[in-house]
C-alpha cells in the first residue's frame, strides 16, 4: 500500500516553512514510514534534485534542532517535484500520472490545497473529473488550507464545489490554531479535570477574553491583506475557534463528530453583534506599505464584544481582539472570575487591592496556564495581594518538544481523524457571525477606522469598549503588560 502526499503550490512560502518540516518531522518519529511518497506540484520549473535541496534548506531554516543529514538523505528518497498547473486538466492528469506510476495499486491519496484560494474550485473540480477522487483503492483525503470562502455566501458556494467531487467525510479544512498542542490543551483542562467544569458559567465567570496579538506587521502579504483584514484573517477562524473550545458543552465522546457537534452548536447561539460592540483600526504607516489601496479602510486591529445565549453564558461578555504590529506577539484566553459577593478582609474591592480571580491559557509564546487568587500578604492584619499558581509545559514537560501545529494536523489527516478540522456547517456558522460585521463596517451605522501606534497595544477605542463596562484588557502571561 503506497500512501501519496500530493503538495499542490509546493513552490510557495508554506510549503517550506510548515509542510515539508512536518513531514519530515513525522518521519523523524517514525509516524510516516513504509511506502509514501511527497510530491510537489507547481508552475514553477525545478528538478526533483533543486526541489530536494530547496526543500533541505527549509528544514535546516525552520526546524534546525531536528535536522539531521543521514536522516533527510533517508527522507528526500521519497520526495518529488512535478511542474504543472493543477487548474488545468491536462496538466493536473499529467501530474497524477506521475503520481500514479509510483503507487502500488492499492494506495491512499492526501491532495494538500496550498494554492491562491481562487483556484481551490477548479483543481477540486478537475481532481473529480480526473477520477482521483474516489476510495476504490485505499483512502482519498483532501485538505483545504484556509482562506475557506471570504463571506458566507462564498463558503458555501466552495462547499457545493468540493462536495460535487469529494464526500465531506474525506475534507479536512485545516485552521492551524487548533493543531497548537495548547489550543488543544483547553478540552483537557476543562474535561478532563472536575475542578473546573463546575464553576465554567455564567454564575462563577465574569467575563472572559481572548487576545491573539502579532508583532510583525501585514509585511509583503499586503496585497492579500487588504482585501481580507484582520476579521477574516484572524477572527473566523483562529478566534472564534478559541472561543468555541473555551464555550462548547462537554462532548459525549472524543471524536471528530462529538467534538464537532458541540462546536457548532455552541457557535450558533452567539448573537449577533451589535456594531457599537465592534471596534476596527489601522496602525499608523499602514496605507503606506506597498500593495495597499491608497484610501483603504481594511482593519488591521479589531475588538469585539459578544454574548452567547444559551443558559450556560447567558449575559458573559467575551471580549476578543487581535491585531498587526502590536506590542508583542501573544495569543491567550483569560477567563475572569466573579469577585465574592461580600469581604470582611477591609472594605476596598478594587482591582489594586482585591482582585478577582483569573484562569489564564497562554497559547503562545510561554505556553502554560496561570490560575490567580488572593492570598494574605505577610505581617499584615488583613491585606491580601494577588499570587499565581503557574503550570509551565516547559517546567512540566521539559525534555517533551511541543510539536508544530502543522505536524499534528497532517499526522491526524494521514490517520483519518478529522476532529480538529473544521466541518462544512462549521464553517458557514463561523461565517454566519463574522458575516453580518463586515457588512456593516460597510454601512454608515460602522464605528469609523481607528489608528493606532505600532508597538502598541491598539487604539485606545478598544479600551473605551471595556471601560463602558468598567472592565479592562489584561494579560496572564506578562502581567503588567496588559493594555
Ligand atoms: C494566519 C494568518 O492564519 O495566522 C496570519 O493568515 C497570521 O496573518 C498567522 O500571522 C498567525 O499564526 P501564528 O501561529 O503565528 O499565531
Amino acid at each position: 500500500m503506497t500512501t501519496s502526499i500530493i503538495i499542490f503550490g509546493a513552490s510557495g512560502d508554506l510549503t517550506g516553512r510548515k509542510l515539508i518540516p512536518a513531514l519530515y518531522n513525522l518521519f523523524r518519529k517514525g509516524r510516516l514510514n513504509g511506502d509514501f511518497q511527497v510530491v510537489g506540484v507547481a508552475r514553477s520549473v525545478f528538478s526533483h534534485e533543486q526541489f530536494r535541496s530547496n526543500m533541505q534548506d527549509a528544514v535546516k531554516q525552520f526546524s534546525a534542532e531536528n535536522y539531521a543529514r543521514e536522516l533527510w538523505d533517508r527522507f528526500a528518497e521519497h520526495v518529488f517535484y512535478v511542474p504543472g498547473d493543477a487548474s488545468q486538466p491536462d496538466e493536473l492528469s499529467r501530474v497524477l500520472e506521475f503520481v500514479g506510476g509510483q503507487e502500488h495499486e492499492a494506495h491512499n491519496r492526501l491532495y494538500y490545497l496550498s494554492v491562491a484560494p481562487n483556484l481551490y474550485p477548479t483543481i477540486i473540480q478537475n481532481l473529480g473529473s480526473c477520477n482521483a477522487s474516489g476510495e476504490g483503492s485505499g483512502w482519498c483525503r483532501v485538505i483545504i488550507e484556509k482562506p475557506f470562502g471570504t463571506d458566507l455566501q462564498s463558503a458555501h458556494a466552495l462547499n457545493d464545489v468540493v462536495h460535487q467531487t469529494f464526500d465531506e467525510s474525506q475534507v479536512y479544512r485545516i485552521d492551524h490554531y487548533l493543531g497548537k498542542e495548547t489550543a488543544q490543551n483547553i478540552l483537557f483542562t476543562r474535561f478532563a479535570n472536575t475542578i473546573f467544569e463546575p464553576i465554567w458559567n455564567r454564575n462563577y465567570v465574569d467575563n472572559v477574553q481572548i487576545t491573539v496579538a502579532e508583532s510583525v506587521d501585514v509585511g509583503h502579504r499586503a496585497g492579500y491583506y487588504d482585501q481580507a483584514g484582520v476579521l477574516r484573517d484572524m477572527f473566523q477562524n483562529h478566534l472564534l475557534q478559541l472561543l468555541a473550545l473555551v464555550t462548547m458543552e462537554p462532548p459525549a465522546a472524543f471524536n471528530a463528530t462529538a467534538l464537532r457537534n458541540e462546536k457548532v452548536k455552541v457557535l450558533s447561539a452567539v448573537r449577533p453583534v451589535d456594531l457599537n460592540d465592534t471596534v476596527r483600526a489601522q496602525y499608523a504607516d499602514y496605507l503606506q506599505a506597498e500593495g495597499v489601496a491608497p484610501n483603504s479602510h481594511t482593519p488591521t486591529y479589531a475588538a469585539l464584544k459578544l454574548y452567547i445565549d444559551n443558559w450556560r453564558w447567558q449575559g458573559v461578555p467575551f471580549y476578543i481582539r487581535s491585531g498587526k504590529a502590536l506590542a508583542t506577539k501573544t495569543s491567550q484566553i483569560r477567563v475572569r472570575f466573579r469577585r465574592p459577593p461580600t469581604t470582611m478582609f477591609g472594605s476596598n474591592m478594587d482591582d489594586a487591592a482585591f482582585g478577582p480571580n483569573n484562569l489564564t491559557f497562554c497559547i503562545q509564546p510561554d505556553e502554560g496556564i496561570h490560575l490567580s487568587f488572593e492570598a494574605k500578604v505577610p505581617d499584615s492584619t488583613q491585606e491580601t495581594r494577588s499570587v499565581s499558581l503557574d503550570f509551565s509545559y516547559a517546567e512540566s514537560f521539559g525534555e517533551c518538544q511541543i510539536p508544530e501545529a502543522y505536524e499534528r494536523l497532517l499526522l491526524d489527516a494521514l490517520q483519518g481523524d478529522a476532529a480538529l478540522f473544521t466541518r462544512s456547517d462549521e464553517i458557514e456558522t463561523l461565517w454566519g457571525i463574522i458575516d453580518p460585521i463586515l457588512k456593516g463596517w460597510e454601512t454608515s451605522a460602522a464605528p469609523p477606522v481607528a489608528q493606532y501606534e505600532r508597538g502598541s497595544w491598539g487604539p485606545v477605542e478598544a479600551e473605551a469598549l471595556l471601560a463602558r463596562d468598567n472592565h479592562y484588557w489584561r494579560l496572564g502571561c506578562n502581567p503588567g503588560n496588559g493594555s
